[in-house]
């Protein structure tokens, strides 16, 4: 078996490592085990009655290569690609370009970059939207519109928004500067894509919007930006061998959804921060907490049975949030656990100079290369977390590089499963979610959308308590 680029390492949840009454023993895994098999039977069955679609994307030759002709034919040609959409539409297109393109990105000459700069304004904040839309002309710019419901309020928005300069400014073709994502064959966004005749890219029917970062959701706007999506979704495919294996120690996505349960369910580790040592991963750590809670923070359970569960998701990045976060995380409440993101190698290397030979304290650091002390600082948080009785684990990423993070959101979306699963609920819904969805369009006078309109009306006539 060749050496995986991806490995998790656990020793940290463990209460041989952190104290009994901590960590997690090798006799609750024994117990739960059963459990998470039953629960992996049945995934596997839904996978291979094509309920879950969202297991075999990587397999999809067709969309990979619609999505490469598309962006082999509109190369070069835009100096900008704005993604216009939110949640689950926007955070896996950002994870994939902060963690495979440089950081610096948006900043390098058009011949450095050799692709667009990418803009996405997933919030519908006129200071935000109205900045991208200055510095993005319309002549030079190519929109992606991503909803695949096709009606979210705040995509809707930012799409009528930039029409107007568009269509302004080219009044024949600005549909050549349009490409939409959205549902197969539902919703308004498609219903615009036909009237106009506008390329329109499909989210797969049963696949959500946080499970659909391995799309043209995530694919495309990764293509036209010149990363590897076939690299992308060989490591998702790699991953994919694995989800449903029988042991412990040969399926990480199993066994991380089981100690992140049993460490909230059986020690109160009810938050589970992720932390990457790493600026590319900190909006992996985003996507994931996404994924997570709404995956996971549900009213209800399978049952029908009103349970309010979930666990709540943070991200943090180190080191930074070493000198922010970390004095809480150590020394605060047994409440959380800790996901550290960690890449065994860096794409760059930057040295410190040696410029004061004369203070032993500062000039041990002297030709040192910062991502030696990145790591250092990661095993030392590890320790410090350990020696506090706080159950912590590792993903070690060989390097950041397309083929690992396909892994590891694969990974961390079949995880998901596994512990909506384990916590009884419906990962894949999100009624909570809808439910902000219904009160803004009947807060802006949507049709269809009265009744509730009225119970706001209602409502608002209550007396305020102010405080000022
Ligand atoms: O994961 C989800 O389902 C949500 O976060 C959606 O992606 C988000 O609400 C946006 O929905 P849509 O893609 O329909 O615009």
């Amino acid at each position: 078996m060749s050496e995986s680029r991806l490995k998790l390492d656990v020793t940290r949840m463990m209460a041989d490592a952190i104290g009994k009454g901590y960590g997690v023993s090798s006799g609750e895994i024994e117990q739960i085990w059963p459990r998470v098999m039953n629960l992996l039977q049945g995934l596997e069955a839904r996978r291979k009655s094509g309920e879950l679609p969202f297991y075999t994307l990587h397999e999809n030759e067709d969309m990979v290569s619609r999505i490469e002709e598309y962006a082999e034919k509109v190369r070069g040609r835009f100096k900008n690609l704005v993604l216009i959409g939110i949640g689950g539409s926007a955070l896996g297109p950002i994870a994939l370009a902060d963690a495979l393109l440089p950081l610096n990105w948006n900043h390098l000459s058009d011949e450095e970059r050799k692709a667009p700069r990418f803009f996405v304004p997933d919030n519908p904040d006129p200071e935000y939207l109205g900045a991208v839309m200055e510095v993005c002309p319309p002549e030079d710019t190519l929109y992606n519109i991503v909803t695949k419901s096709g009606g979210t309020a705040e995509t809707m928005a930012a799409y009528l928004a930039v029409m107007t300069p568009l269509k302004e400014a080219l009044p024949e073709e600005w549909r050549e500067h349009l490409v939409f994502t959205t549902d197969p064959s539902k919703g308004n966004l498609r219903k615009i894509a036909r009237n106009e005749g506008i390329t329109a890219f499909s989210i797969p029917s049963g696949v959500g919007g946080r499970f659909s970062v391995m799309t043209s959701v995530g694919l495309l706007p990764a293509a036209l930006l010149g990363i590897n999506i076939r690299d992308l979704l060989a490591g998702a495919a790699e991953q994919s061998e694995k989800v449903f294996n029988r042991e412990f120690e040969t399926n990480p996505s199993a066994a991380y959804a089981a100690l992140q349960y049993l460490a909230h369910t059986q020690r109160g580790a009810r938050m589970h921060v992720m932390m990457p040592y790493a600026n590319s991963l900190y909006r992996v750590a985003d996507w994931f907490r996404q994924l997570w809670a709404e995956s996971l923070g549900k009213r209800m359970n399978l049952q029908g049975e009103v349970v309010n569960t979930g666990p709540t998701p943070i991200a943090a990045l180190g080191a930074t949030d070493q000198h922010s976060q970390v004095q809480l995380y150590v020394e605060g409440p047994h409440d959380k656990t800790f996901t550290f993101v960690v890449p065994r190698n860096f794409r760059r290397k930057v040295h410190c100079g040696k410029h004061h030979s004369d203070i032993e304290s500062v000039d041990y650091l002297a030709g040192l290369d910062v991502g030696v002390l990145l790591r250092a600082e990661a095993e030392a948080t590890q320790r410090a977390l350990t020696a506090a009785h706080r159950p912590n684990m590792t993903f070690v990423l060989e390097e950041i590089a397309p083929d690992t993070i396909g892994e590891l959101l694969y990974l961390l979306e079949a995880a998901t499963l596994v512990a909506g699963g384990l916590y009884e609920v419906n990962p894949l819904d999100q009624p909570g979610v809808e439910a902000g969805k219904v009160a803004t369009y009947a807060l802006l006078g949507r049709s269809g959308y009265e009744d509730h309109r009225a119970e706001i009306e209602k409502e608002r006539q209550r007396p305020s308590k102010i405080v000022q």
